[in-house]
């Protein structure tokens, strides 16, 4: 061991500057609370502003000096310049928006797959695009997959192929981006957020409620529905280890074994 290095893992995060995209709701607001907890500046992207801000205001008050909001949608040029204009330089950067369209191949028309591709990969590699030159020597980026990349389900494929070609884009960033930067991702597995809570609605036709979502999760290894904290700390912990480049972190309580 070398001692001269500074510590190789900085788990407090908290001379670090994030930026999350998809932080007023789910995955990226439990990042975006958990990061601010450990003392970093977070900048959040949201689309709706008076959610984000509310948002905002149950992490840290509506005035905390640490706290970005910012409301722009990723998905358009002239809101992603917005974002990395206003955010400046920064440590890492965590996308979660994203959306998860579905249907059989067979009757899903071509544009429902384009437009997988376009809210899936093509904001995630217009984000490396624009992230890549504001990234401060050492920092990351954490790019959002899902469980369908490697279990899909039969209605999955048009969204699980979006994913599938997210995790092999991260890979290829990562030798290009290297060594100065890192690139991994998360894939969780069914985390219990408002986005979850929508699917199931649609799926039960009926009022979702903590029982139902409780019910949701028995068949699952771990026997129940993730917390989005979970899957925030696997992204933080991305971050913040200086080792890890190129991965895809599960955190999906063993779903993907089955
Ligand atoms: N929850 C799960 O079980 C699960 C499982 C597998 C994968 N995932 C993936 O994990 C990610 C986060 O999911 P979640 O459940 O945390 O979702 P969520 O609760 O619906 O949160 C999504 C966040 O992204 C923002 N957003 C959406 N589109 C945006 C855009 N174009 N520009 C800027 N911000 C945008 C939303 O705010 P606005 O609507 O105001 O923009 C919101 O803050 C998604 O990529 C999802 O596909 C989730």
């Amino acid at each position: 061991m070398n001692e001269s290095r500074p510590a190789p893992v900085n788990l407090n995060l908290s001379d670090a500057r994030i930026l999350v995209i998809g932080a007023s709701s789910g995955i990226g607001l439990a990042a975006a609370a958990m990061a601010y907890r450990a003392g970093a500046s977070v900048v959040g992207v949201a689309r709706d502003e008076a959610s984000l801000k509310r948002s905002f205001t149950t992490i840290g008050g509506p005035d905390a000096a640490r706290l970005l909001p910012i409301a722009a949608d990723a998905r358009d040029p002239a809101g992603l310049e917005s974002i990395f204009t206003r955010a400046g330089a920064v440590d890492h950067v965590l996308l979660t928006a994203g959306f998860a369209a579905t249907g059989p191949a067979r009757t899903t028309p071509w544009s429902a797959l384009e437009s997988a591709y376009r809210d899936r990969l093509a904001t995630a590699y217009a984000v490396a695009q624009r992230a890549a030159p504001a990234l401060t020597a050492g920092g990351s980026l954490v790019f959002t997959s899902g469980g369908f990349a490697i279990r899909p389900a039969a209605d999955t494929s048009v969204v699980a192929a979006g994913l599938a070609a997210l995790e092999t884009f991260v890979r290829g960033l990562a030798l290009e981006l290297a060594p100065r930067n890192r690139v991994n991702a998360i894939r969780p597995g069914r985390i219990d957020t408002p986005m979850l809570r929508g699917a199931l609605a649609r799926t039960t036709g009926g009022p979702v409620d903590d029982e139902s979502v409780a019910a949701a999760g028995r068949s699952i290894p771990l026997g129940r529905i993730g917390d989005a904290r979970e899957a925030a700390h696997a992204a933080l912990f991305l971050m913040a280890n200086s080792y890890i480049t190129g991965v895809t972190l599960g955190v999906d309580g063993g779903q993907g074994l089955r």
